[in-house]
């Protein structure tokens, strides 16, 4: 499946080349090697395939056409939740991240949430990254796991 990148999506152009999208014309194996560099789940295409159409937004960064960045969100029960939020290892501290969450908040706003959850890995990097983009750690959590449930109010 080639990778599409929806131009007409952009947000930002930090440079002429950094610029994010929410195509959903996404390659697997991309999104299996960019999550690789960070330890994290593998998945097949048809599992890809499953959580995309199930997703309110996905949201990616790339430079030209090398994928830095991923976000997406869904509905969960009554809440809206995000997952999968990595940045390319070369391309941390940039505001990249934080865009990730500005553009599924505004998406998650247009779509009458008032509080917005998100699904964290324990690893402190992670929490404090949530933390800094107004998050607070919720009582649900999931210990087995290793994972916080976090939330923020966006009303
Ligand atoms: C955590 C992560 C998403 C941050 O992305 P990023 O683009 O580097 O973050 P930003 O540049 O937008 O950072 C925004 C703010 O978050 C905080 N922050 C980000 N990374 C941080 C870190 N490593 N330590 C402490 N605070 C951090 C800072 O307050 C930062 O603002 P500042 O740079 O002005 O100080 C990225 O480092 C990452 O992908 N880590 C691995 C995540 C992972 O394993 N995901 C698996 C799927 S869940």
């Amino acid at each position: 499946m080639p990778i599409n990148v929806d131009k007409t999506a952009d947000r930002i152009s930090e440079n002429n080349a950094i610029h994010f999208s929410e195509t959903r014309l996404l390659d697997y194996q991309v999104l299996n090697n960019f999550f690789k560099m960070h330890n994290w789940i593998q998945r097949t295409e048809n599992k890809w395939h499953d959580i995309i159409n199930e997703s309110y937004i996905v949201c990616t960064s790339w430079d030209k056409d090398k994928l830095i960045g991923t976000g997406r969100s869904m509905p969960q029960d009554r809440f809206c939740v995000f997952y999968d939020v990595a940045v390319h290892p070369d391309y941390e501290r940039r505001g990249i991240g934080a865009k990730i969450i500005d553009i599924r908040v505004k998406d998650a706003r247009d779509r009458k949430y008032s509080r917005v959850y998100a699904f964290v890995d324990a690893r402190e990097p992670l929490l404090l990254f949530y933390e800094a983009m107004g998050f607070e750690k919720a009582n649900l959590g999931g210990k087995k796991l290793n994972v916080y449930f976090m939330r923020k109010d966006i009303c």
